[in-house]
Order: C-alpha cells, then structure tokens, then sequence
C-alpha cells in the first residue's frame, strides 16, 4: 500500500533525548525555540505555541472578546475542529460558500453571509492553499471584522508573497499527519504585541506571574517535548514544501487528460504548500476510493459532508446553517492522493497509472 501519508521525525531523536535529560519537559526553553523558528516562517513577529490546532482557533477567538451572539463566518466545507472551536470559544457559526478553484471561502458569498453580528471572517487555507486573502482582506476591513486564518493545513503558504498566519491571527495545527508535526500541538501567529501578550497569558491559566491571575484562563500549554519533535521539521521545511511541489507537479502531468477527473489549480500568486493533492471526480467518488484502496493506493476522503451536517449540530443554538451547493457538490467529488515527501518516482508512476487504469483512460 501506497500511504496517504508518513509521518517521519526520527531526526527529533537528540533534541528530545537533550529534553529528557533536562528535566524540564514541560513548557520551557524548547518552546520557545520553535516559537521563534515558527514565527520567521509565518513572518511574524509572534508564535504562541499551543496543546492543538483545536485550541489555537479556540484562543484566537477568545482573546477577541466576542459578545454572545456574536459571528464568526466560516466555510462549510472544512475540519469539523473549525466549527467546534467557535462553539467552544461561545460564538455562534454563519456559514458562506467555497470557491471550485481553490476549495476555499468564496469572496461574493461572504459578502452575503456577512450581518450586523458578524464579528470574525475566518477564512480557511485547505489542503495548504491560501484562501483569496486579497479580496477577504479588504472585505474584513471593510465591515469591521477580526481575521483569524484557519491555517491548520497551510504552514509555509503564501498569497501575494505573504505567509499564511501574517494577514490576521494565525492558527496552525501540528498534528501527527501535518506537513509540521509535534505530534499534537498548535500554533497562533500574530504581529499585535498586545495580542501576544493576552494569548500567553490565557494559554497559562490567565496567570501573568505566579498566581497573579488577570483573566479567566486555561491550561493551551505545549510542552518541551512537543517542541523539540517540531523543531528539526521546520529547519527543513522549505526542503519538504519543495519535494511536496514537485510531487504535485507530477501528479498533475501524468493525470492531465483523464475524462471525470480534474486536478488541482494553482491560482496566480499564491503558493501552495501540497498538505493534500485533491482532485475532484465526476462519477462515484466512494467507488473510485475503494478501487484505489483495492489496489494499494491510499487515499482520503477530506471531508466527505458539510461540517454542520450532523445531526449534532442541528439544532445547535450556535450554528447558522445555510446552502452551500458549490461546497456540497465538492464534498461528494473530492478525493485526496498521496502527495507527501517520502514518495519515491516510482510510487508516483503507480499511482499515475492506477488511476489511469480505474477511469478507464
Ligand atoms: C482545517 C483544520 N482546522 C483545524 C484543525 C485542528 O487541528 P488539531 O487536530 O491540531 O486540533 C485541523 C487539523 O486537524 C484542520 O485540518
């Protein structure tokens, strides 16, 4: 079997073990090591290392003071962890359509999902392709809305030469199958000093210095050991990023022509970083999966519904429901290839010509 993914940090080995023996394994020097690593790559002044991708979102939020009630407009057609943070954080969801080009927020529909209670645009950067940052951007300031970048999938992309995480408050996942790993682990990026500051002390129990304690916090800490498998990854992260493009650029060659299937778009200015290779196909996405699995290339479904189309989230007071038919015909057709660094030449040929073979092309 050809995986989805591999997660490899056997090259964290001395800079755990140095952790191990310190003695201090909790948050401390190592943390802040990845944090300042963490910010060149977002281009930002500020990391502020987290437990998860999951409680970055839910920290950004909190630290924008949100009244109940207030909105946060965000895309159907994400991680479920993208609508669980606004509801953990007490804000209520109000969704817009997605773009077929890039997956992500359509500018025009946000226009029209945007109320008087809409507080926060979170736009975000699927599968490591940024969002239309240039006409979200304008249109959050436009209405007065925080921007907070659901940038779990996307370290190291870029729009317009600006690194996701730098256009708002950035938050980033680290698990185990992200393009950067600490196994679990999240990262909110920022160039606002006073935000940075509000967010150490909120991620520290509220605790500014020993039991001095300014708001009611919560235990977002990243430990040491965390840290020190992140660390090495993102000293080679632009090594990675580059094989993960070539990789893609391969796939997309040997896929070109294939009736039913088409393959992902690169939009101008922008830079993608390849978290996942997702094509979108024209008869049954289920039964193409399985042929593909059949024949030993993995593959995910990356997401199979619309996040609020649980029924769990039916009749949630928090959640806004509304039509997304662009993001519903996406979910039923897209389909995620391996792209990760460890795929030799010869697995891309395999999976070139397995697909190949299933769409009968
Ligand atoms: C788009 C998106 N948002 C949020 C998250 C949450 O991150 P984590 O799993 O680290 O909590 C993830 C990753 O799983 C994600 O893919």
């Amino acid at each position: 079997m050809i995986p989805i993914t591999v997660v490899d940090v056997a090259d964290a080995e001395p800079l755990v073990l140095e952790v191990l023996r310190s003695g201090v394994i909790a948050q401390g020097p190592m943390v802040k090591r990845f944090e300042d690593a963490f910010a060149q790559v977002a281009g930002v002044p500020h990391a502020v290392a987290v437990n998860s991708g999951t409680t970055a979102l839910v920290a950004a939020i909190q630290v924008l003071d949100l009244q109940p009630g207030d909105e946060v407009v965000t895309s159907p057609f994400t991680f479920v962890a993208t609508l669980n943070a606004i509801l953990e954080a007490g804000a209520t969801a109000r969704f817009a359509d997605i773009s077929r080009t890039d997956f992500n927020l359509d500018p025009n529909s946000v226009a029209g999902a945007v109320t008087d209670r809409t507080k926060v645009l979170m736009p975000v950067h699927l599968y490591g392709q940024m969002a239309d940052m240039g006409k979200l951007g304008p249109l959050a300031e436009e209405h007065g809305l925080a921007l907070v970048e659901d940038a779990a999938q996307a370290v190291g992309a870029t729009f317009d030469g600006k690194p996701a995480g730098s256009y708002g408050l950035g938050c980033f996942s680290l698990y185990a199958t992200k393009n950067v790993t600490t196994a679990e682990g999240g990262v909110i990026t920022t160039s606002d000093d006073k935000i940075a500051d509000r967010l150490r002390v909120l991620r520290n129990q509220g605790m500014r210095a020993r039991y001095q304690y300014e708001v009611a916090g919560h235990n977002y800490r990243m430990t040491d050991l965390h840290a020190a498998v992140g660390i090495p990854q993102l000293e080679k992260l632009a090594e990675l990023t580059e094989i993960r493009r070539r990789n893609a650029a391969a796939l997309t060659d040997g896929l070109a022509g294939v009736p039913g299937l088409h393959t992902p778009a690169v939009l101008p200015g922008r830079d993608h970083v390849w978290h996942q290779y997702t094509v979108l196909v024209d008869g049954d996405r289920d039964e193409f999966a399985a042929k593909l699995t059949e024949r030993g290339i993995g593959n995910g479904t990356y997401y199979p519904k619309l996040v609020f189309d649980y029924d769990c989230y039916r009749d949630h007071p928090g959640v806004i429901a509304s039509d997304a038919p662009v993001a519903a015909s996406v979910a039923a057709q897209a389909l995620s290839l391996p792209v990760h660094p460890k795929l030799t030449p010869a697995e891309l040929d395999t999976i070139i010509t397995t697909v190949r073979e299933v769409l009968g092309a």
